[in-house]
């Protein structure tokens, strides 16, 4: 059998219950399959002191991982990763910082991630490469002369081509994709538009059955939608952690509504308008006013960028305002948190909320909506208001889908979140229920894994 290799930037130990989208679902893969996850280990190092391979056994995973010198992190981590592709990739080019030197670092690190990597390889190896961090990986891996099947997962949005085509050096970028044998997106819309870009831009051919011919290769891609382990988070949800916080909350909250927003504090999210959403409904329903309150867990994330320091600056003084024109003397409509909550306690907190605001301006696909739908009682559920630009969209089409951008139309989603009639609760959820049960995080990597291996050997057979 072949050892599976997954590369990330962001890796966490698969044995801690760590938070964060993407690192929870890389580690309940690599537990169920073993393998090698290779990864940045979160440091920043002098750059004189060398750039060795860190290695620690984690349980069935073994885990390698490299520093970064300062001048590396924040030309890859900060520069091109969160300050150029991350913003372009949800579609605010405003937000964009093409700053020449970044895309040196970008490459920079890709090259000593393959170099390092190529040691540890082995002939049978699969390697699954993660995220907008690596996207050049592939190809600096096969300069070094790498021939296993590589494949690769975008977990954040692909926008439209002409506003991937605003990225200088956007060709070099998306020429590195057919490098890899298979590229997964999260949504239809992403392949959609991956489709769109490498046939108009790149003149590639379309072989069809999701297959493209450019650059003397041939690119396999699909969409491939994340999904959460949902046996792991029920147990979570029923462990005495979420037990205790439900309870709490319950206690706290007896004759009140709760509303929930579990997020990173990132611009993609939508927090702000979620904020004004809520006073336009708060201004609209005086009678429902002091029964409603909405917890905002806003993680901090990127401090470093200057985008997100704007960003809590505008949403502490929503909340600020909010509060201060509508609470009471014994009751205060919203609650923001800018911290981690420990994800062990999240479920307690889902389940005793009736309304999740997940309202994403753009998002892959938000894993939020779907652990929150997890966590609830499935005889009295609580209701999802989710974006229509969130990839999870493509899937809940019974939560309540709303365009985050239309304040007046997300108020009035929230009124009929808290009036739902609890027949429509339970259909809605048990609809939902099936839906994430069935394409869950197994499916997700069974499907990709398949269609990896089908992939390179049909190009074994055609060349
Ligand atoms: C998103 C990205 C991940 C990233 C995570 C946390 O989910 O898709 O690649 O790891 O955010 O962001 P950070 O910058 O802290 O790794």
């Amino acid at each position: 059998m072949s050892r599976l290799v997954v590369v990330s930037n962001r890796i966490a130990d698969p044995r801690k219950t760590a938070a964060g989208g993407l690192a929870v679902a890389l580690a309940e893969v690599l537990n169920g399959t073993g393998g090698l996850w290779f990864g940045w280990s979160g440091k920043i190092v002098d750059a004189t002191e060398g750039d060795d391979v860190h290695f620690m056994q984690a349980g069935p995973v073994k885990l390698a991982t490299v520093d970064l010198s300062q001048v590396d992190h924040d030309d890859f981590y900060l520069g091109y990763s969160n300050g150029v592709l991350w913003p372009v990739f949800h579609y605010r080019l405003d937000l964009a910082d093409f700053d020449a030197g970044y895309i040196a670092g970008y490459r920079r690190v890709n090259q000593l991630f393959a170099r390092k990597l190529m040691p540890l390889l082995q002939p049978d190896d699969v390697i699954w490469v993660h995220d907008y961090h690596l996207i050049p990986l592939a190809a600096e891996l096969r300069a070094l002369g790498c021939q296993q099947r590589i494949g690769f997962f975008l977990h954040i949005p692909l926008p439209p081509p002409l506003i991937v085509a605003a990225i200088p050096g956007h060709d070099w970028l998306i020429r590195a994709l057919f490098a890899y044998d298979l590229v997964g997106f999260q949504s239809q819309a992403d392949l959609a538009h991956f489709a769109g870009y490498v046939e108009s831009e790149a003149h590639a051919q379309p072989l069809g059955d999701g297959r493209w011919r450019a650059f003397g290769r041939t690119v396999h891609a699909g969409a491939f939608p994340i999904g959460i382990d949902v046996e792991e988070f029920t147990q979570l949800t029923q462990a005495p952690e979420a037990m205790e916080m439900y309870e709490r909350m319950k206690r706290e909250y007896s004759r009140r509504r709760l509303l929930v927003g579990v997020d990173r504090l990132d611009y993609s999210k939508g927090l702000p308008q979620r904020m004004r959403a809520f006073r336009e409904f708060l201004q609209k329903n005086p009678d429902l006013r002091s029964s409603a309150t909405l917890i905002q867990i806003a993680s901090p994330s990127r401090e470093d960028v200057e985008a997100y320091s704007d960003l809590l600056h505008e949403l502490e003084s929503l909340c600020g305002s909010i509060n201060g024109n509508f609470g009471e003397l014994d009751w205060m409509p919203v609650r923001y948190i800018h911290r981690t909550v420990a994800r062990a306690r999240l479920p307690g907190l889902f389940r005793a909320s009736q309304v999740a605001l997940v309202t994403p301006l753009r998002d892959g696909m938000n894993l939020v909506a779907k652990e929150y739908l997890t966590a609830q009682d499935e005889e009295d559920p609580g209701v999802l208001v989710l974006s229509r630009f969130a990839g999870a969209a493509e899937q809940l089409r019974e939560a309540l889908l709303v365009n985050p951008y239309d304040t007046e139309g997300t108020a009035a989603a929230i009124l009929l979140a808290l009036q739902m009639p609890l027949e429509e609760r339970r259909l809605r959820h048990q609809a939902m229920m099936k839906t994430i049960r069935q394409y869950d995080v197994h499916w997700w990597c069974d499907s990709f894994l398949n269609a990896l291996q089908e992939a390179q050997a049909e190009e074994k057979g055609t060349s």
